[in-house]
Formats: C-alpha cells, structure tokens, sequence
C-alpha cells in the first residue's frame, strides 16, 4: 500500500492536544463518560483522553459497517455494551465523521439507552461525504473527500500503527 502524507505526526499531536484542553474545560465538574468508537478511534481516544487531567470514564463500543470495496455501504452494526449510559453526559470519541450513517446509530442507540446528553468529538470531519445531517460538537481536521490511513485509521486492516495520516494512492 502506498500512502502519502497528508497530516504530520506533530499537527495531530498539536491539535488532539489542543481539543483535549477545550474538552476539559467545557466539562469540567461534570462527571462526563467518554465512549471511544473501535477500531478506529482507539489511537485518537488514548492521546485525547491522556490530556485531560482529572479522572474520568472511558468505555468502549465497536462499530462495524459493511463494506462495498472499502467504503461503507450503510449498514452499521454496533456491538451490545454493558456499560450504563442512563442520565449522563456522553463524548462519542470517533475517528472520521463521512457519511454521518455511524454516528447517528450510535446516537440512537445511546439515546434510547436513557444518555442524557451526546455530545462527540471526531479527529477527521468529511463534510463532502454526508449522507446524513449530523453536526459534531469537536472537529480536529476537516478534509476533502479522500481515502485516508494511519493514526488508527485503516485501509483494508492495514496501516492503523502510523503515526501520521495519509492519502492512500
Ligand atoms: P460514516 O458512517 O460514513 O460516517 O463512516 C464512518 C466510518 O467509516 C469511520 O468511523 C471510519 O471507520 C470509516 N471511514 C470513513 N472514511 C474513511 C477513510 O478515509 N479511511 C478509513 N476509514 C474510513
Ligand atoms: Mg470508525
């Protein structure tokens, strides 16, 4: 696989940084539960939440979609959870927001698990994607419409340990 650069190692420290300081503030006192989206997110989620310097909840949901080649065909698949989501305030951590079809699942699903209130948090945003309205509270980088990889991302399983992001050619 041969991927090109697109978002150095460096701006994304800088920036997860940057969001995990806002973050920490907005919900300071607030006792908020972080749901970390799998596989994907799980690079962004540890840096994220290693910034944040009080203790807080971290829970893990996997969501999986259908593949047509490698992008999504809207059928999304979430695994059952058996973390308590009843009357507290939500931060879905996720890695890309493309088509919106994911993170409206996992809202409804949270929602009518009894969360009080969903708030999310994405590293990449593809507004030229959407297929779904969905409006993310945290946005680390908007993007064209490229297939990328690294930084926990993955083409075809593959390239998640990169510690940059990149344009899969
Ligand atoms: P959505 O449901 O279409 O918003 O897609 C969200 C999920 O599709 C993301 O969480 C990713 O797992 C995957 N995805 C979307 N774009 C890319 C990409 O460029 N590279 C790898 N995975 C992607
Ligand atoms: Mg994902």
């Amino acid at each position: 696989m041969k991927i090109k650069e697109l978002i150095s190692k460096e701006k994304i420290e800088n920036r997860v940084r940057e969001l995990a300081e806002v973050i920490a503030e907005d919900f300071k006192g607030t006792d908020p539960l972080f749901i970390s989206v799998l596989n994907g997110g799980f690079m962004f989620t540890t840096d994220l939440l290693k910034n944040i310097p009080y203790p807080i909840q971290v829970e893990f949901i996997k969501a999986s979609s259908y593949l047509n080649n490698t992008y999504s065909s809207g059928n999304v698949d979430l695994t059952e959870t058996s973390f308590e989501v009843k009357d507290r305030d939500i931060i879905i951590i996720e890695d890309i927001l493309d088509t919106g079809r994911t993170l409206n699942k996992i809202k409804g699903y949270l929602k009518e698990k009894g969360a009080k209130n969903i708030y999310s948090v994405v590293l990449l945003d593809k507004p030229a994607r959407r297929v779904e309205e969905f409006k993310p509270d945290y946005v680390g980088f908007e993007i064209d419409d490229h297939f990328v990889a690294g930084y926990g991302i993955d083409y075809k399983q593959k390239g998640r340990n990169l510690p940059f992001i990149g344009i899969i050619e």
